[in-house]
Order: C-alpha cells, then structure tokens, then sequence
C-alpha cells in the first residue's frame, strides 16, 4: 500500500500525541511494507494564528486530495476554533463518528465503576456527525438576553448512519440500541420511524430504543448490555465522553469519522492545554485511532 495521509495535530497535546500515533504508523510500515506518506497542515487555534481562519482553504483542499486523515486536537477557549473542525466534518461529508467502548482488564482498576459492572463491556458508538444541533441556524439577540440553536434533522441523514449501524451490529452481537428522546423532540420521533423501517430490512438485529436519560444512567448501571448504540449528533457527544470512563482513561479513545468519499481518524480526548509540552499526555487513543 501506499498512501498519503493529511496530519492535522492542531492544538494543545494534539501534536504530541500525533507525532506518537505517526511513529506507530510508520513502524506498521517497516513491517509490513507499506508506504505513508504524511503531509502537516494547520487546523485550530494555531491556524488561527498563522492564516486567521480556523480551517485554512489550503487544508482542506489537502485533505479532499489524500487518502486519509489523522488529526489531533482542537480548542482554545480564547479563540475558539472548534468551529475549524466541524467544518471540516461537514466540507468532507463525514457523518458517521465511530467510537468503541471497552473494558481493558488492566485498566479496570482506574475507572470509578466498579470492575463487576464493568467486565466484559464492548459496545460502538455510532454518532451521527453532519447534522442536528450543531448545525441548525444559530441566532441570538443584540443585547445578550437571547439565543436559540435548532436541532434539523431528514430522513437521508438518518437512513445513512443507520444502514452503518445495522451492518456493524450483524458482524458483532446483533443488537442496535437507538438512543433519543423520543417522548420530547420531534427530531427523535424521525429518528425512531425511520430506524425502525430500518430494523426490518435487518431481521437477525434486533433493535431497542432508549430515551437518553435513561441510556445515560445504563450506561454506568449495566454497560455490557450494549452493543451497537446508535444516536444523533448532540447525544453522541455527550454519551461518548461518558462512555470512556468505562475504558478507566479518555486517553484510550479512539474514533473514526467516515463519509463516502473520506475518512479521519481521531482521538476523542480535547487539546488538553494544560498538559502541552508536559510530556505527560496519553498517545494511545492517537495510536489506536490509526
Ligand atoms: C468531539 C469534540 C468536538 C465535538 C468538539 C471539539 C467540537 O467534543 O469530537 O467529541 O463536539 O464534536
Ligand atoms: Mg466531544
């Protein structure tokens, strides 16, 4: 093989933990004869400072031109650059984020659950990652006193995500739970008539909705129950950092993020400021990613 690959290392421990993840990748390489090539560009905060856009035209025409991405971290709470990335997420239609949930027996001791409730825990997260919240039409009033964020969602961007869900679960234990608020949000109520149109063109999965309160307390409660949870742009966010406490490190998550036509692999730790040039970060969650 030989491929080019896009290095986005960003900001804060992002370039640390990506230099790691690059040696990895080359020794993977040696090994077993293949070529990467890697080529840096700027996103975040440090593109901010070196171009004044969070996402550089320049990068993003290298990422449509390569066959893969690795990036690394984004975020400063004095420039707030994050909007970089989900404008990269969006340009290169990447909408389905990938994120596994395990239990590793040697790190059992450093989650906060208990290691009986833990054991055995391996399910995926498949968030949908182009649309709702994120990227409904976003106002506030002049004074200050008022904003509102929409949450859109339309059948395509649902059907797609889930088809990838459906197909992951046949592979594994056959088992999509679909997390919403169904009981609350319009948005929800599309998700779950359009997944469960779905379910049926898969008979062997069997499919089981659970409101997100009631997911989120599941998920510390009796995590093994899970084996592929399915769920919007917003609530994926949220259960996937929760989520990484069963894994006892956040700095052990790895995600992929895949459209179509392109691919991004990423750790799903945040820029860490406050640890940067420590050399004290996790690189594995970089690691596991590529
Ligand atoms: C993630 C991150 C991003 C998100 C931020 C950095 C915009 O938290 O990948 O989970 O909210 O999607
Ligand atoms: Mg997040």
């Amino acid at each position: 093989m030989n491929l080019k690959i896009a290095v986005l290392s960003g900001d804060g421990i992002g370039p640390e933990v990506t230099l790691q993840a690059k040696k990895a990748l080359h020794a993977i390489g040696v090994v077993y004869n293949h070529e990467f090539v890697f080529e840096d560009a700027y996103i975040g905060a440090i593109a901010i400072e070196k171009t004044g856009k969070p996402l550089p035209e320049q990068t993003l025409n290298l990422c449509r031109n390569t066959d893969s991405i690795l990036f690394g971290a984004i975020g400063d709470p004095k420039v707030r650059p994050e909007q970089g990335l989900l404008q990269l997420r969006k340009e290169l239609g990447l909408f389905a984020n990938i994120r596994p949930i395990k239990a590793y027996p040697k790190l059992m001791n450093s989650s906060p659950i208990k290691k009986e409730v833990l054991q055995g825990t391996d399910f995926v997260v498949y968030r949908e990652l182009n649309g709702g919240m994120y990227f409904g039409e976003k106002t506030s009033n002049e004074e200050g006193t008022y904003a509102s964020d929409l949450c859109e969602y339309n059948e395509d961007e649902i059907v797609k995500i889930s088809h990838l869900a459906f197909k992951a679960a046949q592979t594994r234990r056959k088992k999509v739970t679909l997390v919403d608020k169904a009981n609350v949000l319009e948005t929800s109520r599309l998700w779950r008539k359009v997944v469960t149109n779905i379910a049926a063109e898969y008979p062997e999965v069997t499919l089981e909705c659970l409101y997100v309160d009631n997911a989120s307390m599941q998920i510390i409660v009796n995590p093994r129950q899970f084996d592929i949870l399915l769920t919007d742009n917003l609530f994926g966010d949220i259960l996937s950092d929760e989520a990484s406490v069963i894994s006892g490190s956040i700095g052990l998550m790895s995600s992929a993020s895949l459209g179509e036509q392109h691919s991004l692999f990423e750790p799903i730790h945040g820029c860490y400021t406050e640890a940067k040039g420590k050399n004290i970060a996790n690189p594995i969650a970089s690691i596991l990613s590529v």
